[in-house]
């Protein structure tokens, strides 16, 4: 497939995608649900204003449709409390908005030459860079849409995870050997700014955990008292422990009879066991690390773990070069939560580490700050402004994260007290 045929696919796709997540009522997509999200309007018109600027515009070298719009979908302008009382374009607007500048980024593409002599175009970058927008707010919306709480409905076209045909019964934790190692990709075609250039590190042997950590496992320390513990807590994780006054990890609720029940996209369920913990923020995965006698991987001991080939070369992805499918991770909201660990033995890395990619984002240690080297492309406001200790960096994208939008040198960060994004951990420690 040409990148202007394999461009047009995904476009579609995430398109389609999109229309289903805002497929509620007028009334649930202009109402912000929580102070933490935009109102579903936002986002939509949002991320056609994005593809207007970057593709028809930027690449086009067309005109504005209307450019009084845009500094209503400027997220720098009007942080996300601010949004509801701001003159949006209503869902049927928005929706008008979205379909006009596709038809001008169809015609953009129809001429379209992915020249290597420039950068933004390259390998089709500023498309690529559109597609993995929108599914970043995909994922957004579908976190919004669960902050409906009661009134969430699932997510869209999704069935089931898979189980794990028999439980997991491999090693607990994997010893990956030391080394030197290339952090981050020059190759990735659609990678952003905050992944180049790679660089060679030199990394001590570690252990990491084969699986996410458990719902089963999470639970057991909290009935050790893991929640009112100092020891397991820094400073900082304890203050905002003691500030949200929170004692297991967001949309769990005691069943009355010792467990837990977890309320996810508008219902109630028993606590799976053994699938991932989730809804957890980093000071939570933090005091676990503590509590087990662990600590949180580097996000550069993570990237190892995720991309050691057979040979120790680096792949593009745990089990190899060849993009996932529906058997390498749970990824691309076809599943409606997180899958047991074990449900993907054919996206096992060749040491043995499950489910690096898919399932949920995992926290690591790391600040979120720039490579070596680092160059801000093809805007500032993507990466750099965000690189400093405000933000730690989650990596391996969740079952809600599009396969489009993820690698093993892909990097996301939120802010350490974030709970609403579909992260879990690993734990790792140091070897000998
Ligand atoms: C990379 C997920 C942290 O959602 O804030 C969306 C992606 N950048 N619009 C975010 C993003 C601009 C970003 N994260
Ligand atoms: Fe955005």
């Amino acid at each position: 497939m040409s990148v202007n045929e394999a461009v047009a696919v995904e476009l579609e796709a995430v398109r389609d995608r999109t229309l289903d997540l805002v497929d509620l009522p007028e009334d649930d997509l202009r109402r912000q649900h929580s102070p933490l999200m935009s109102p579903l309007v936002w986002d939509l018109a949002h991320v056609g204003n994005y593809e207007e600027l970057w593709l028809v515009r930027e690449v086009g070298g067309h005109p504005a449709i209307d450019a009084s719009i845009d500094p209503l979908y400027d997220a720098f302008r009007h942080p996300r409390p601010d949004r509801p009382s701001l003159p949006l374009l209503g869902p049927a607007e928005a929706r008008n908005y979205l379909s006009d500048v596709r038809g001008r980024v169809l015609d953009v593409l129809e001429t379209f030459s992915p020249d290597p002599a420039q950068p933004l175009l390259d390998g089709g970058f500023a498309f690529g860079m559109v597609i993995q927008h929108e599914h970043q707010h995909d994922e957004t919306m579908l976190a919004t849409r669960q902050l409906m709480l009661e009134q969430a409905s699932p997510p869209p076209g999704t069935v089931p995870p898979p189980r794990p045909e028999v439980p997991y019964a491999g090693p607990a934790e994997v010893l990956v050997p030391g080394g030197a190692f290339t952090m981050g990709t020059d190759l990735e075609p659609w990678a952003y700014d905050n992944e180049r250039p790679a660089h060679e590190l030199d990394l001590a042997p570690f252990h990491i955990d084969a699986v996410p950590v458990t719902c089963g496992a999470f639970a057991e320390f909290v009935a050790d008292g893991g929640y009112t513990d100092r020891r397991w807590w820094t400073d900082k994780g304890w203050s905002w422990r003691e500030e949200a006054g929170v004692s297991q990890p967001e949309f769990w609720e005691p069943d009355g009879a010792g467990g837990w029940t977890v309320l996810r996209c508008g219902s109630h369920h028993p606590l799976v066991l053994d699938e991932p913990v989730a809804h957890v923020c980093w000071y939570e995965a933090d005091a676990f690390a503590r509590w087990a006698g662990k600590r949180l991987p580097t996000e550069s001991e993570w990237e190892r773990a995720a991309s050691w080939g057979p040979d120790g070369r680096k792949c593009r992805w745990p089990w190899g070069d060849e993009p996932p499918d529906g058997s390498h991770a749970n990824l691309g909201q076809r599943h409606d939560r997180p899958a047991a660990v074990g449900s993907y033995p054919a996206g096992a890395s060749p040491l043995g580490v499950h489910q690096l990619i898919g399932d949920v984002w995992e926290w690591t240690s790391s600040n979120f700050a720039p490579y070596p080297g680092f160059r801000s492309f093809p805007y500032r406001e993507y990466s750099e402004v965000f690189f400093g200790p405000e933000y730690k960096v989650l990596r391996g994208g969740s079952w809600a994260t599009a396969p489009e939008a993820v690698r093993a040198t892909f990097r996301n960060w939120d802010h350490p007290i974030r709970r609403q994004i579909f992260a879990g951990f690993r734990c790792a420690r140091d070897a000998g």
